[in-house]
């Protein structure tokens, strides 16, 4: 044997013992490929093609254990450009791969690919990805379910198997067209056609009887559902016929068990629900409404799935169907949200900050933009919009994230007010002089370190609704919510700082308040919008930039050598 072959065998032993040391470090890493192209699909009696990854609708799942490591090549064999979002994944020291478009990357271009790094840290339980450019997400969107770390359960029995139910919505018409037609004329953009449970409208509409999806369980046995509310413009009333459901967790953060025959989830929430088969076996619909409190058009539509449990029986001719809510009833929703609370145990401990050292308050409205001789198509002939400390949001075409890494001058401003420009009685009559924002880009800077305080206040501008605020980069405590204006005496009197959740997207009460809490320790660029899209296409965005801190452990990671150029 030459000394040449003897040194490879050494090498070799030798990569063998690193795989080996790899094998056994704290977490594993994954793979994904994404295809993302167009693909025929038919609903409600409608076929047409429609953007969507490995031609599926909802698109693949991802599965990781806690605080393991994801790669997902995104290839876009599209028409036009796309990124993908990892909706509540912290992504620590790494916005580089958070994905939303011109705010930390400019798109995929058709024909490129881009390998996002997608770092798991502290989540543990469902999240969701989804494409983050106008309104693609409606067709590109999955499911993300992270178990908890190997050695460690979960903190409720085993459930006997587990099932993603991702509510969706479907459009007749192409999305992209709809939604570039709205921004043309600046009037409300058309509203879906159906919802749908993992792709499937089913009962009561026309044409898709024979495709509802339909999820099998066993006489006895206890399933975990992971539910995300993939919708784009609704709020969701959620139920099985004759089964309570108990839900354990929201947005990858476990809560003290609800037991509850209906859920309230917004677009960009996810909800952990136990459900045990303990009726006589049967078929059962499972079904989802929308919750919408506001003036404005919106899909009136239910869609439902059935559960079908196993053994030999006649199934019924029509299955007992949920009673939900109805449409506007905000008192059933907020019932069912103020009785959410971290679950708060030793294995799952929360930790509040308690001395804010940046406090900022933001107003949340819906406004108008002014068009000459009332030539828009949005009430009064204006233009719909919609804002944030009355600046409504105007996205740039170079990343934020790259302008602030290389310094660039003209894309942004850092000067992202931190209290309302206008103090008046924001639930109240508001007049029309309130009606209009001004328009920029512009970010909050933080320093890294601070504990944060965010007061979330609705307005009554234009017209008043609820508002399902969602950012980026980090997951917040719920401390507070309230109908009226925000009070800095009275509100935070009724605070709770022993076990508030821990999410990443929560309610803005129609005309209330809403306060987080998080501690800045997340370096990078972070976008914070409603997850409304409509509300979002608007201008209801801000980007908060959190400095690096003083050392490496807390500064943001150098950049991918391959991310997407901007022209
Ligand atoms: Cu679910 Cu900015 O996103
Ligand atoms: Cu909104």
């Amino acid at each position: 044997m030459g000394v040449h072959k003897m040194g490879s065998i050494l090498a070799l032993l030798g990569f063998l013992f690193i795989d080996a040391l790899l094998l056994s470090s704290a977490y594993n890493v994954h793979h994904y490929s994404f295809i993302l192209r167009e693909t025929n699909f038919t609903r409600l009696c409608t076929t047409k093609s429609m953007f969507t990854v490995n031609h599926t609708w909802p698109g693949p799942a991802i599965h990781v254990r806690k605080g393991d490591k994801a790669f997902v090549n995104v290839h876009n064999n599209g028409d036009y450009g796309v990124t993908i979002h990892w909706h509540g994944v912290k992504q620590p020291r790494n916005p580089w791969s958070d994905g939303p478009e011109n705010i930390t990357q400019c798109p995929i271009k058709p024909g490129k690919n881009f390998t996002y790094e997608v770092i798991f840290s502290t989540e543990e339980g469902t999240l969701w990805w989804h494409a983050h450019s106008d309104w693609s997400r409606a067709t590109i969107h999955g499911a993300i379910v992270i178990l908890p770390e190997l050695g460690t359960t979960y903190p409720f029995p085993e459930p006997y198997a587990e099932h993603v139910l991702i509510l969706g919505e479907w459009y007749n018409g192409d999305v992209k067209q709809l939604i570039d037609e709205a921004t043309e004329t600046g009037a409300d953009p058309d509203v879906s056609d159906a919802f749908a449970i993992n792709g499937q409208p089913g009962f009561p509409n026309n044409c898709s009887n024979d495709t509802s999806y339909s999820l099998s369980v066993v006489p006895g046995k206890t399933y975990l559902l992971r539910l995300i509310n993939a919708v784009m413009n609704e709020e969701m009333f959620f139920g099985i016929a004759k089964h309570n459901m108990t839900v354990v967790a929201q947005d990858g953060a476990y809560i003290k068990p609800i037991t509850t025959s209906y859920i309230m989830i917004t677009p960009g929430q996810t909800m952990d629900i136990l459900l045990t088969a303990n009726q006589a076996a049967s078929y059962y619909y499972i079904a989802a409404t929308p919750f919408f409190d506001a003036e404005a058009a919106y899909d009136s539509t239910n869609t439902s799935a059935i559960l079908k449990y196993t053994g030999t029986y006649t199934p019924p001719t029509s299955p007992a169907y949920p009673t939900l809510p109805n449409v506007s009833d905000k008192d059933a929703a907020n019932n069912f949200i103020n009785r959410i609370r971290a679950l708060a145990s030793s294995d799952h401990p929360v930790d509040v900050p308690k001395n804010i050292t940046k406090q900022i308050i933001i107003t949340v409205s819906v406004n108008e933009i002014l068009c000459a001789n009332a030539s828009c198509g949005g009430p009064n002939g204006n233009r719909l919009a919609a804002s944030l400390n009355n600046i409504s949001f105007s996205s740039p075409t170079t990343d934020i994230l790259q302008a602030y890494y290389k310094n660039l001058l003209d894309v942004f401003e850092p000067d992202f007010p931190g209290k309302p420009p206008h103090v008046f009685n924001f639930t109240g009559e508001v007049d029309d002089s309130k009606l209009y924002p001004s328009v920029g880009t512009k970010a909050k800077i933080i320093k890294w370190g601070e504990s944060v305080e965010i007061v979330f206040q609705g307005t009554n501008v234009l017209t008043a609704e609820n508002h399902p605020m969602h950012l980026h980069g980090f997951s917040f405590y719920l401390v507070g919510t309230g109908y009226g204006n925000w009070d800095n005496v009275t509100s935070p009197k009724t605070y709770n700082l022993v076990d508030p959740r821990e999410v990443n997207t929560i309610g803005v009460p129609k005309n209330g308040w809403a306060v987080v809490r998080f501690v800045a320790d997340n370096p990078g660029v972070w976008y914070m919008h409603c997850h409304l899209e409509r509300h979002s296409s608007w201008g209801m965005d801000t980007v908060i930039i959190v400095l690096n801190g003083n050392t490496n452990d807390t500064s943001m990671l150098p950049p991918p050598a391959n991310l997407p150029t901007c022209s």
